[in-house]
């Protein structure tokens, strides 16, 4: 898989996409993630990227010219399965279902605005915008971040085991996981439930089950 960024901001990308897990699948060629400088693209003696919006207000705007100009140098022809992602406060919430889909694509294009946004003409040059939250930060590049470490780790091969990415909150009927725990087996008075130490595995997964389904009740409560 492909992932391409348009960034104002390419440098903050480096700790995340050579650490860990992103890191190692960068390594093994099975990601290859493309930070593309959106001012590379302008053509002025200070390289701007932004101006006034038309009919005043705060702050300024990326231009349009500019940004289609990157996303078509970002557009790999012969990939067939490429999609164009607008990070976007205004966008459709990204869930864990909109991460699947999106890894299954050989290419992603996200681009991040920043300052007020950018002209609303770049949405005939996108597929889709995606928000990560009913809030506002600075910039695409932490959105970008979100998506890319949520889309790499379900690439095949990426996570050593597989069966991580499906025993997992989310996943089967977006009901979330049972609680875990590892040594030691009491902290503070603390104690691991009896169940889980007793080795009877079909118990357990009976008691995972049960578990799964009451976290998940109080937290669709939360939500209310
Ligand atoms: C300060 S925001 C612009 C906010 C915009 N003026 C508005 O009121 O909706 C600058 C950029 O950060 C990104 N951004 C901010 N919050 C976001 C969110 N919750 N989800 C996705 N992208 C976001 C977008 O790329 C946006 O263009």
């Amino acid at each position: 898989m492909v992932i391409s960024i348009l960034t104002l901001f390419p440098q903050v990308f480096s700790q995340v996409v050579a650490t860990s897990i992103i890191g190692r699948a960068k390594q093994k060629k099975l990601v290859n993630i493309r930070l593309i400088n959106i001012r590379d693209f302008s053509k002025d003696k200070h390289r701007s990227v932004d101006d006034r919006p038309y009919g005043g207000g705060a702050g300024m705007l990326l231009r349009v010219d500019i940004v289609y100009k990157a996303l078509e140098a970002a557009r790999i022809k012969d990939l067939k399965r490429e999609k164009v992602f607008l990070l976007d406060p205004a966008g459709n919430l990204l869930t864990q279902k909109k991460i699947r889909e999106m890894s299954e694509f050989n290419h992603l294009i996200l681009i991040c605005g920043h300052y007020e946004g950018i002209d609303e003409r770049i949405c005939h040059f996108i597929d889709e915008k995606i928000s990560i939250g009913e809030y506002i930060l600075t910039g695409g590049e932490i959105p970008a971040m979100v998506i890319t470490d949520a889309v790499v780790r379900l690439i095949p091969k990426v996570l050593e085991k597989p069966q991580s990415t499906i025993d997992e909150s989310f996943t089967e009927d977006n009901q979330l996981e049972a609680p875990q725990y590892t040594r030691p087996v009491e902290f503070m008075g603390l104690k691991v439930p009896e169940i889980l130490l007793s080795g009877n595995h079909a118990q357990i997964n009976k008691w995972r089950s049960s578990e799964a389904k009451k976290r998940t009740g109080k937290s669709e409560k939360r939500g209310k």
